[in-house]
């Protein structure tokens, strides 16, 4: 797990100004409110006064309000407000928590987990079809699924896997000659691609519609990742006939991913198709997680000679060597230290307001050192 890059937190309806929504990322706690303009705000969960969960506690003239003894938090995340204290007293510096930049896009609210300035950041990935005339948005899916995050982008990256996995759920089957062949990939800001051509006749279009609105021709599909965490899946059936798949992954912990999925589609526009093309999604989801749960070990090893990769593994190697760039930038998470030490003591994940301010109370999460 990496620090610096643009995560899901919640779909957009689970947030309210109502009352404050908890998510976990990185394995750490967040919350996340809105504020009487309706802008999201995600901030650390752990109250710096003795540790409460913030978002066991409630939304209140902007702030969010601790639940143990009523400390106010503002939307950057200091405390403004200590019932308890006396009129010559001034609320401490001290009492401030992480907050986290925030967009909000495609009905989910995304957070900035790291402390990169703005100009440095990786970038949140660009839905173009989104609002398109001649596109069709699903609703937002939010599926949990049992495994490392790193596991289920690498599923996601993997076209060998579709014919055995969802023979009968529309996935271009990788024909025996495809196999063979080396993957192309082009890389592309903070991640890499591929593109191939499949062949129609063996793909199951039957199950998303009526196969006769797909003129006959050549299937071109591709995946792709940008970042650690978001990975794009294109279908394009002909040139009418489309989907282009967005799934943006947060992983809870080291064994629970929450995949947050877009699915853009230029055909089968009706409303009444949304339902059909969700069990769909549904029941392919289904089908990578019962795989995904068993997968040993849990997380992607630590060397490449613990598995035997072949050429159809090509963009899973690509998107390692990825993983293995920002290890050294020094974003990588270190799990063991993190898991040794917690009880002892809370971590945040860095915010911006690190750079430029200090007095910080909770640690920062623990990094693997830079080489
Ligand atoms: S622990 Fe939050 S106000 Fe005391
Ligand atoms: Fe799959």
């Amino acid at each position: 797990m990496f620090i610096n890059f643009w995560y899901p937190i919640a779909a957009s309806d689970e947030v309210t100004n109502k009352e404050p929504h908890r998510a976990e990322v990185l394995g750490l706690k967040l919350v996340t409110y809105r504020d009487s303009e309706g802008n999201a705000h995600v901030l650390a969960d752990t109250c710096t006064h003795r540790g409460a969960s913030l978002g066991k506690g409630w939304v209140k003239e902007d702030c969010v309000v601790c639940p143990y003894h009523g400390w106010e938090f503002d939307k950057d995340g200091q405390c403004t407000k200590i019932p308890s204290l006396s009129a010559d007293e001034n609320v401490p510096a001290r009492a401030k928590v992480d907050s986290y930049p925030v967009q909000e896009k495609y009905d989910i609210v995304f957070a900035f987990l790291g402390d990169l300035p703005e100009e440095e950041r990786p970038p949140l990935v660009e839905v173009p079809e989104w609002g398109q005339e001649g596109w069709r948005a699903n609703r937002l899916l939010v599926f949990e699924v049992p495994t490392f995050y790193e596991r289920s982008i690498e599923n996601g990256l993997d076209p060998s896997h579709n014919a055995f996995v969802h023979p009968a759920q529309g996935s271009p089957v990788m024909q025996e000659h495809l196999a063979r062949q080396p993957l192309e990939m082009e890389d592309i800001p903070w991640g890499s691609k591929f593109m191939m051509t499949f062949d129609n006749k063996e793909t199951g279009t039957e199950a998303l519609g009526d196969p006769t609105t797909i003129e006959p021709t050549e299937v071109n599909a591709g995946s792709g990742f940008v970042g650690p965490n978001q990975m794009i899946t294109w279908i394009n059936f002909s040139e009418k006939n489309k989907f282009s798949q967005y799934f943006f992954e947060a992983p809870v912990n080291e064994n629970l991913t929450r995949v947050f999925f877009v699915n853009m589609r230029s055909w089968l526009l009706e409303p009444e198709m949304d339902e059909r093309l969700t069990k769909v999604n549904a029941a392919v989801a289904k089908e990578d997680i019962d795989v995904l749960r068993e997968l040993d070990p849990v997380r992607t090893p630590p060397t490449a000679s613990e598995e035997v990769l072949i050429r159809s593994d090509g963009a899973v190697s690509r998107y390692r060597q990825g993983l293995q760039e920002w290890t050294e930038k020094g974003w990588r998470i270190d799990i063991k230290s993190l898991r040794e030490q917690r009880g002892d003591r809370a971590f945040a994940i860095p915010c911006p307001s690190r750079r430029t301010s200090k007095n910080w109370v909770q640690k920062t999460i623990p990094l693997v050192s830079k080489d």
